[in-house]
């Protein structure tokens, strides 16, 4: 694979795009195709042998359009997708998890909240991520964001009703002691003026957008596959955009994070296995569910 080729970067909507930007920022000189499978947003209320599946159809067409590396900016995708992604082909396949080890260290209090998809929480790669980084004394509590990425999906990030969904899963977080909140959900760090505007500096909100590019930069220069930059070269990489549904949501986000933000184009990307049980998309909003504790 030549190193001047793009790298792949895919999400299950626009959430991804947070991470692209944090790509952007510190690689400018790669070239990035980024997929949203917005068609089949919101994974986190998916059954996990469908994440797989999705998974394994966006990182077969990114490799067929000339990937030489992967990034999986969905912490639900990577929860269920991420090892069968590394076992289909030989790139550079990076992932993203909840920072629970930057929470664990940045908690005054050793109370931290998680919010993230039920899908990502209830996976065994999070219990053993819990399980590696909790300190003694420190209490871990997760809360599934139902209803959110639905809204972000929409183009929606600080309405009341977004503004009342953050109250009822931060709220009691708070009660019982928390200084720290982890973004688990890369859809999640566009709510962060609207957690700001409504809680102030209550929380310290913990996003991996940053270190998931210095993880791709260490993977690529592992498998010397940077691309060449000419010294006096002020040209970025390209950039193009994919979505599975309709292109008008991502543009506008695209247009809002990127400096001359390319065309959103269309495209169907087929499940590898049209079998696989697709289960409900929750449109709803749905209740505050109990916190549960780590
Ligand atoms: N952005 C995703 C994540 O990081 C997935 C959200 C979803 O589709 O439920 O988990």
């Amino acid at each position: 694979m030549p190193s001047n080729a793009p790298i792949g970067v895919f999400d299950s909507g626009l959430g991804g795009l947070s991470v692209l930007q944090a790509v952007r920022a510190l690689l400018p000189h790669e070239s990035l195709l980024y997929v949203a499978d917005s068609h089949f947003a919101p994974y986190g209320e998916r059954p996990d042998a469908f994440i797989e599946q999705r998974s394994l159809a966006i990182g077969r067409w990114l490799r067929e359009r000339g990937a030489k590396a992967l990034v999986v900016a969905c912490n639900t995708a990577t929860a269920h997708g991420v090892a069968a992604l590394r076992a289909d082909a030989d790139w550079p396949v990076v992932g993203v998890e909840p920072g629970i080890k930057p929470a664990a260290a940045a908690s005054a209090s050793g109370v931290i909240g998680v919010l993230a998809t039920a899908a990502t929480l209830r996976s065994a790669r999070f219990a053993d991520l819990l399980a590696r980084h909790t300190a003694q004394g420190q209490r871990f509590l997760c809360q599934p964001g139902h209803g959110l990425v639905e809204r972000i999906e929409a183009g929606d990030v600080d309405s009341t009703a977004v503004v009342t969904l953050l109250e009822q899963f931060i709220e009691p977080m708070l009660a019982q002691g928390a200084d720290t909140l982890v973004l688990g959900c890369t859809h999640y760090p566009f709510l962060i003026p609207a957690i700001e505007r409504r809680f102030g500096n209550a929380l310290t909100l913990i996003d991996t957008g940053a270190a998931i590019a210095r993880q791709l930069q260490r993977r690529l220069a592992t498998a010397a596959l940077q691309a060449p930059v000419a010294p006096d070269s002020a040209d970025g990489g390209s950039i193009a955009l994919f979505t599975t549904a309709d292109a008008h949501a991502l543009q506008t986000m695209a247009d809002r994070l990127l400096p001359n933000a390319p065309r959103v184009q269309t495209v169907e990307i087929d499940s590898i296995d049209k079998t696989a049980p697709q289960g409900a998309s929750r449109l709803d909003s749905a209740p505050n569910l109990p916190i549960i504790s780590a």
